[in-house]
């Protein structure tokens, strides 16, 4: 099936004389990947006995393993050509000194500054930002502290017992997450929860058994306009109100903001006093170091919120400076594009063998597929090439009891980011052997498989050696943290921040834009009317869309007669 493309789709656009494809190393990547196609793991470790550490690069506290990725040196050095003739070095010097490499709308991108030591300067349209995002981190942290040591009180004077932040997208799936990976260094006196659907269950589910007296709504919004968080951040005003007899006066210490939308705030009522703010140049999916981790402040203390800014700021100075063939976000998105671009991978499967680690790869999600799941260059050419990785995972050993039969005998080319700790956090240390034997043993079985031979020389019978043959060749990446901390947390997100950003510089692509999710936004409005309004008005939608709403409305016992499109 497929749907002709018409006019109106597709506007006229003059020829991009920057097209990658046209590219020296472009074009010599491809012919190397045709060369490397049939080559295997095990022959390039034949090849190269000390593969294992010849591939390896570590900053402190980190290992970062690429041996088993079907590259060699000439992939390498292929790469680098790539990024050269692509400006990557410029680029990332240009996001990191503010210039406005956000060119559809117009923005710096300067989330490297949330991190950056108070004696940084760097200058967004003529302004040294970085005295604003120390006075706000300030803010936030005597706040998290009166929160934390009982002085914030609720209206009647009670302690805050449970925390909830509302918010979706960057707003949420950051703090969620960290708060999650950090659980052993949060006040487990506080109860953390998180809503982001604006399917009221969701609500109703977090804040169940939860006394109105001794709750804290943070709401989270860089723009103030999204409809699921204006939606809960309501039900949580009536929840509060009804908790306090209409009182609301209530409101002032049960509800704090973080927006960079005042007006919006003061008009839903939360005194601006108790507004966190942040700024234009940060990304909703770049936040979690922004305000926007407030929860996650309140949670671990601003000590522990310090700490991870700074591996942050490790990962960004690596990035900054360190040579190409030793820049570990830099090899990252090399590989990325490579499987992407030149073996036809169609997704990439992100593994952490860490229950802490457990919403990681949703949070990458939104990191690398609203950042570069984009179909025009920067200058708003159609692109000739693929972009954006399709990124899916869940953490290990759970997964190998699901999804892992089809990375060892399927058909597909899927590689996989294996993400490990050294330091169990568990007071059951004992497993903590296993599970490391299990990511290990993976990796090792994905890329080496089982041969006939093996199964034969095994005992198998001749019927079933066919049936468990497994070929190898699914190439990982394995980063070994020395310990899952605030630090480490904030180095392994930043290591991701840049692999998607050296991707975006390959593929020419604004990855600090989302302007695809405005479309759903937009219609989903129209609907919403349509759904509820009495009588039916008329409606302006293909037949199948019609008639799932005329269908909805008479389940709702809304009448489903309605007009015909
Ligand atoms: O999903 C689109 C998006 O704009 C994300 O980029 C953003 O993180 C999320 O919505 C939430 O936006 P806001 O923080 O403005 O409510």
């Amino acid at each position: 099936m497929s749907t002709p493309r018409t006019e109106s789709h597709e506007p006229e656009r003059a020829p991009d004389p920057s097209v990658r494809t046209g590219l020296a190393a472009w074009r010599a990547l491809q012919s190397h990947a045709e060369a490397m196609r049939p080559v295997t793991l095990r022959q390039l470790f034949d090849a190269d006995p000390d593969r294992g550490a010849n591939l390896a690069l570590e900053v402190p506290g980190l290992y970062a393993d690429f041996a088993k990725n079907r590259i060699n040196g000439e992939t390498l050095d292929l790469f680098f050509d790539l990024a050269q003739q692509c400006g990557l070095r410029q680029k990332i010097a240009a996001m990191f000194e503010g210039q406005k490499i956000n060119v559809s709308e117009d923005r710096a991108v300067l989330h490297t500054a949330l991190r950056a030591p108070r004696e940084a300067r760097i200058m967004v349209d003529g302004m040294d930002v970085v005295p604003e995002v120390h006075r706000v981190l300030e803010k936030m942290a005597s706040f998290a502290t009166d929160l934390r040591n009982g002085h914030w009180t609720g209206h009647t004077g009670q302690r805050i017992r449970n925390v909830v932040n509302i918010g979706i997208g960057g707003s949420d799936l950051g703090p969620r997450m960290a708060c999650q990976a950090l659980r052993a260094f949060s006040d487990r006196g506080l109860r953390l929860e998180f809503v982001s659907n604006v399917d009221g269950a969701e609500f109703t589910e977090a804040t169940r058994g939860m006394d109105p007296a001794q709750t804290l709504f943070i709401i989270s919004s860089k723009s103030w306009h999204t409809l699921e968080t204006l939606t809960n951040a309501a039900t949580a005003r009536a929840w509060i109100l009804a908790g306090f007899g209409g009182d609301t006066s209530a409101i002032a210490r049960h509800f704090v903001a973080v927006s960079t939308n005042t007006g919006g705030v003061t008009e839903f009522g939360i005194d601006p006093e108790n507004m966190f703010g942040f700024w234009d140049w940060v990304g909703g999916r770049y936040s979690i170091d922004s305000a926007v981790g407030l929860s996650l402040m309140v949670a671990i203390g601003p000590e522990n919120f310090t700490e991870m800014l700074g591996g942050f700021h490790d990962v960004d100075e690596h990035f900054r400076t360190a040579p190409l063939e030793r820049n570990i976000p830099v090899i990252m998105g090399m590989i990325s594009v490579w499987y992407n671009n030149f073996l036809g991978a169609q997704s990439q499967a992100v593994l952490p063998y860490s229950h802490y680690l457990a919403h990681f790869p949703a949070y990458l999600q939104q990191l690398e597929m609203e950042s570069n799941g984009k179909h025009v260059t920067r200058s708003g050419a159609q692109l000739e090439h693929q972009s954006g990785q399709v990124i899916w995972g869940a953490p290990g050993t759970n997964g190998q009891h699901a999804f892992y039969q089809l990375l060892h005998q399927g058909t597909k080319l899927v590689p996989c980011d294996f993400i490990a700790v050294i330091e169990p956090l568990s007071e059951l240390a004992h497993q903590h052997d296993l599970l490391l034997a299990n990511v290990f043993a993976q990796a090792e079985g994905l890329a080496f498989g089982r041969s006939a031979a093996q199964l034969r020389e095994a005992g198998s019978s001749a019927g079933q050696i066919p049936h468990r043959v497994c070929k190898g060749n699914q190439p990982s990446t394995t980063l070994l943290l020395d310990r899952l901390d605030p630090r480490s947390l904030g180095m392994l997100i930043a290591l991701y921040e840049h692999k998607v950003f050296t991707e975006g510089v390959i593929w020419d692509v604004d990855s600090f834009d989302q302007w695809g999710v405005e479309l759903g936004k937009l219609l989903a409005n129209t609907i919403a009317g349509e759904l509820t309004a009495d009588p039916l008005p008329p409606m302006d939608h293909d037949s199948s869309t019609a008639g799932l709403i005329r269908r909805y409305r008479s389940g709702r016992g809304r009448g489903s007669i309605g007009q015909v499109p």
